[in-house]
């Protein structure tokens, strides 16, 4: 499963590529507004800072809602750095500009999936990857990580390639439930992959194992 962090922060996407781990970045308009970006010069430059530091599957999200103005803003985005996969909403026009991307090659991401037949639709039209929200569904207290396992079945069973990028990873125990459930990728805040290194057994361990290590040195 591939590690990609859902910020616009440069520091934290920093950190998060400090570990090596990181395969990845998300963003959404309310991700860069957080971050205080004004205009759309700044927007584009932001990106290219963002993909200057990752290198890779940097997601940059189209604000029209209309298909010619996704293409435009999607080959704009794509046309930054090569890093840039093309965010683009699941509606009737996002479906379209998917399937227009994927004829010319441009890579996707469709985001704000909470339904498998909104999963089924975008395979089809071709997108790269998959937003699939899982916090979201749990605040309305609907099982997020079901959607994961019936999209992983979905997609196993009809042979589609589209990647399933679990979003909206609220925990550390949202990660591994993913990476049970089959997900591709998560994208998740830095607290939550962080989370990933703790335990308390751990913690203790390493502090006997130091203590006995400095016994030895005394003791020679
Ligand atoms: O990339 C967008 C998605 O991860 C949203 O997360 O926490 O705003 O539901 P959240």
């Amino acid at each position: 499963m591939e590690f990609f962090i859902d910020t616009a922060n440069l520091d934290q996407i920093t950190q998060a590529r400090s570990l090596g781990i990181l395969d990845g970045v998300t963003t959404n308009p309310s991700l860069m507004a957080k971050e205080g970006i004004k205009g759309n010069a700044a927007v584009m430059e932001h990106y290219r800072n963002i993909c200057q530091i990752v290198g890779q599957n940097v997601s940059a999200e189209v604000i029209a809602t209309d298909y010619e103005g996704m293409l435009r803003e999607g080959l704009a985005l794509a046309a930054l750095h090569p890093a840039i996969v093309v965010k683009v909403p699941m509606t009737r026009d996002g479906v379209r500009a998917l399937t227009t991307f994927s004829r010319e090659g441009i890579r996707t991401n469709c985001t704000l999936i909470f339904s498998a037949g909104q999963a089924l639709l975008a395979a089809k039209a071709g997108a790269t990857y998959l937003s699939p929200f899982i916090g979201r569904l749990d605040d309305i207290n609907s099982a997020g990580i079901e959607l994961i396992s019936q999209i992983v079945q979905i997609y196993r069973v009809q042979g589609y390639t589209t990647k399933i990028l679990a979003a909206s990873i609220r925990s550390s125990l949202h990660i591994v439930q993913c990476a049970e459930a089959g997900a591709d990728v998560v994208t998740c805040p830095l607290s939550a992959i962080e989370g990933l290194l703790h335990h308390p057994l751990t913690n203790q361990g390493l502090a006997q194992f130091l203590a006995d290590h400095a016994r030895i040195n005394a003791d020679s």
